[in-house]
């Protein structure tokens, strides 16, 4: 062992590393897939009230929620002027809106008159204006006020003191974040490298395919943690993929893991007991067929040709043709991997083609112990084409199964998977007289900066309630 690898958090799986691989690909990867970032941030335990208390929680609902940046819609959703959208997270709710042709607006979703909640629904609706079913006090859909029953009896009202109360609303990549603090800092101010990361990979030019969300038995934190780290796949998944996934730090705000699927380092799983992953190492024409799911159409790897190659060069062909966009130049890692970018709080960007979903979870109202999670499919427009109508999101219930979705074909069981822990995790908190979780220094590196980063936020915004 080198100096180096003494150090804790600079050791790596044996075996090929993700950059070996994006290196020997036939169609090389844009510059940041072959960055690789880490940093070593400690290893104390993460205490499980994090995750369980309701102290905790309250806290983050007053000063992480109201003050962070977070995408409540794609614009998609907004294309005419009243298209509304309702996001709620727990105990708030805000409306978007497209109040002109070229303005996009929020709006805290509640009366200033004495409060009524305005619109009662959540997600995509339309509005030519906002009306309070309770007196009928009347907004236009710029948030000033359309009428008041009875005006002679408001002399004290105004747009000044009665306007709908605004909430910052900034695009990035085809999505609309929300910010609740008037005092926040401009989104890009947290979206650390992805704005120049995602010029690769303009996600503004796709649509959503797909959209379901689901309830998950878990607080809002350890469902998200079911899809940081790619060390879960062995056990929970009984995958052999994963072991060299790479995992990078770019900032307080973004993390990052790049996972080779329908490929893996042998190597890289030899100290995990047991038969289940002693195979031969495969063939390349092996590891071609145990990428047949990914629909490349393809059966044979030529000479001077890899399995990567030919399964990227056959999603190629096929998901051109059905996208109607020329995907000759996209890198064999974009068309074949996992690759995946946090952004903190809640937030997670996929860049890839065939693996291109977009996560968030957030708390189920005020309940500690449950989260909703939003999956959605992202797939590339053609170019020039106008977005389509967005689907109806499928809404799954606690108990239900994402095979329930048809359209998630192989995606389904494994999501299933994923989630399927979940409520053992929660309970297990509990019971354990271990005060608290234990991370691997590297392969769950993106978890601690998550906590580090939820720390250092709440801390600075009580630290300025508290100069006020
Ligand atoms: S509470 Fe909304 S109009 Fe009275
Ligand atoms: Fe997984």
């Amino acid at each position: 062992m080198t100096d180096q690898q003494d150090q804790p958090g600079a050791t790596r799986s044996p075996g090929a590393t993700i950059a070996d691989t994006l290196r020997s690909d036939a169609v090389p990867p844009p510059q940041p897939l072959l960055e690789a970032r880490n940093e070593y941030m400690g290893d104390s335990d993460i205490p499980f009230a994090r995750y369980t208390d309701q102290a905790f929680f309250d806290r983050e609902m007053n000063s992480l929620w109201p003050r962070c940046w977070q995408w409540a819609c794609r614009e998609e959703h907004l294309q005419d002027v009243g298209d509304t959208y309702v996001y709620d997270v727990g105990r708030y709710s805000v409306i978007v809106v497209r109040s002109s042709p070229d303005e996009i607006k929020a709006f805290l979703n509640t009366c200033t008159h004495r409060g009524t909640r305005l619109l009662g629904y959540q997600g995509g609706g339309y509005s030519g204006g906002f009306r309070c079913p309770f007196h009928g006090w009347s907004w236009q859909l710029d948030g000033c006020i359309d009428n008041i029953p009875g005006r002679w009896d408001f002399p004290h009202v105004s747009d000044e003191t009665h306007g709908l109360q605004p909430v910052q609303c900034e695009l990035w990549g085809g999505f609309v974040f929300i910010n609740m603090d008037p005092e926040a800092a401009p989104l890009h101010d947290f979206l650390d490298v992805l704005p120049d990361h995602f010029q690769h990979f303009p996600l503004d030019q796709r649509r959503i395919r797909l959209h379901v969300q689901k309830t998950l038995p878990a607080n809002w934190k350890a469902a998200q943690e079911a899809f940081i780290e790619a060390y879960h796949n062995f056990e929970t998944h009984n995958s052999p993929n994963g072991g060299n996934a790479q995992y990078d730090i770019f900032g307080d705000f973004v993390t990052r893991f790049i996972h080779n699927l329908g490929n893996y380092s042998p190597e890289s799983l030899v100290d995990y007991p047991g038969e289940k992953f002693r195979e031969p190492v495969m063939t390349e024409d092996e590891l071609l067929r145990s990428m047949t799911f990914f629909g490349h159409g393809k059966s044979e790897v030529g000479p001077g040709e890899t399995a990567r190659s030919v399964a990227a060069a056959g999603l190629r062909e096929q998901l051109g043709t059905k996208f109607g966009i020329d995907l000759s130049e996209v890198s064999d890692s974009i068309m074949l991997d996992s690759i995946e970018y946090h952004l903190f709080p809640n937030m997670f960007f996929f860049p890839g083609i065939n693996v291109p979903m977009v996560y968030r979870f957030r708390p189920n109202g005020m309940d500690v112990d449950s989260s909703l999670f939003d999956f959605v499919i992202l797939e590339p427009l053609s170019e020039g084409a106008t977005h389509p109508e967005p689907p109806e999101p499928h809404i799954l219930d606690v108990e239900q199964s994402y095979t329930e979705v048809e359209e998630l074909g192989w995606l389904g069981p494994v999501y299933d998977e994923d989630t399927g822990n979940l409520a053992l995790q929660t309970q297990g908190f509990k019971t354990s007289r271990k005060q608290g979780l234990t991370l691997g220094n590297y392969q769950e590196s993106r978890i601690r900066r998550v906590h580090l980063t939820l720390d250092k936020f709440m801390d600075e915004r009580e630290q300025g309630a508290s100069n006020e």
